[in-house]
């Protein structure tokens, strides 16, 4: 079976791919990857050389590269796993257009090389936050009408519908999965619990947006790994699949704990002003994964944010050269002044 996984050199992707590696001794990947900012070879630096791996550089959303995949690979395509997208809500905000062009014209041009070629199963690595945002109570189902909020959920959104249209006018065998918020080892340090461990080990104000009441559901990222493979193997075609960890936390709870965890105290945070639009509270109801692909999260919050805090301060390594030229224009962009 080979499998392409786009976005293999993200965060995601990254453990994805070497999750599947040792999981499933029969699988080759292709891994196909832009290296955008978010991507990093240093995320796959300990896998060992194997003929049942390589490397692809190319943009998903160049048609012209797209159609030309299938040529370039010396056996038959079996899967694509989508993960290729830009990922960061507050990025969304700063600029929507390569949301636009990676989460949207990126899906259209992977499903046409589906399309063109029958027998490539499509699995859609989507969010729950393009269900929008909950009150305070309630869970997001598959059922749960599409209500995006942010550029980056409306082109996650979009790219969902166009799978489905995918499936159901093309019949190309295609799956969506829809997760909560991932957390673990080679998270790029934009997102909340990284920004938050590296911010605090420097010294750095820790910089929480609004009240810091709004709410998550956090799941371990090799729980996710887990259920995508799950889905690959055992979800029914045209069929939509929630996951979620069971771990719904207030941000403040989570930056309080990384503050006391890694600087000894609470005195870096700082309430800053809100991100525009600030979906309220994600929760999913993963029952059908349950149910139908006998899937749950493994992992407790607890400890998987200990494992992840440990994993940070020792990967030094790993993370001192991302913190350079673009994150620091970035964060400058996005915290200066905030
Ligand atoms: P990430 O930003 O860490 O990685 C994205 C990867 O995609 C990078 O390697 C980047 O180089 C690559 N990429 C970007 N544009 C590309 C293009 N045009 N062509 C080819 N490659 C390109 O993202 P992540 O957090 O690993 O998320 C992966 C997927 O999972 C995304 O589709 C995201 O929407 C989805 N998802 C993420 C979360 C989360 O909490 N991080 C939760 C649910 C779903
Ligand atoms: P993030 O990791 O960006 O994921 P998402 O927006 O996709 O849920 O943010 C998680 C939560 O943390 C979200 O409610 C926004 C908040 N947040 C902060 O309060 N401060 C920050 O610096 C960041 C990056 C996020």
């Amino acid at each position: 079976m080979l499998v392409a996984v786009t976005g293999g050199c993200g965060f995601i992707g990254s453990n994805f791919i070497r999750h599947v590696l040792k999981e499933r001794p029969a699988w080759h990947i292709v891994n196909v990857d832009a290296l955008t900012y978010a991507g990093n070879f240093g995320n796959l630096a300990d896998i060992p050389k194997s003929p049942r791996y390589q490397f692809l550089k190319g943009d998903i959303g160049d048609l012209k590269f797209v159609s030309s995949l299938s040529k370039r690979l010396d056996r038959k395509l079996d899967a694509i796993v989508n993960f290729a997208a830009e990922s960061h809500v507050d990025r969304s905000v700063l600029g929507p257009g390569a949301f636009v062009r990676t989460n949207i014209t990126g899906t259209f041009n992977l499903l046409e090389v589906a399309r063109q070629a029958p027998g490539i199963r499509f699995l859609q690595i989507s969010t729950d936050e393009v269900y929008g945002s909950l009150g305070d109570t309630g869970k997001f189902a598959e059922t749960t009408p599409l209500a995006p909020s942010s550029p980056y959920s409306a082109s996650k959104a979009s790219a969902d519908l166009l799978v489905h249209a995918y499936y159901h006018t093309f019949g190309v065998d295609a799956v969506i999965t829809r997760c909560s918020n991932n957390y673990g080892p080679y998270q790029f340090p934009e997102k909340l619990i990284p920004l938050m461990i590296l911010n605090a080990r420097s010294g750095k104000e820790l910089p929480v947006y609004g009240t810091g009441r709004n709410v998550r559901d956090w799941i371990h990222v090799e729980d996710h790994c887990r259920g995508i493979v799950a889905a690959l193997e055992r979800g029914k075609s045209g069929e939509i699949y929630n996951f979620g960890g069971n771990s719904e936390r207030a941000n403040i709870g989570i930056v309080e704990h990384i503050a006391e965890r890694v600087s000894g105290t609470r005195t870096l945070i700082r309430f800053v002003k809100d991100r525009p639009g600030h979906d309220w509270r994600y929760a999913m109801d993963a029952d059908k994964a349950a149910l139908e692909l006998g899937w749950e999260p493994d992992i407790a919050f607890d400890e998987g944010i200990d494992r992840t805090i440990e994993w940070y301060l020792a990967n030094e390594v790993w993370w001192r050269p991302i913190l350079t030229g673009e994150y620091q224009r970035f964060y400058e962009q996005w915290y200066g002044g905030r």
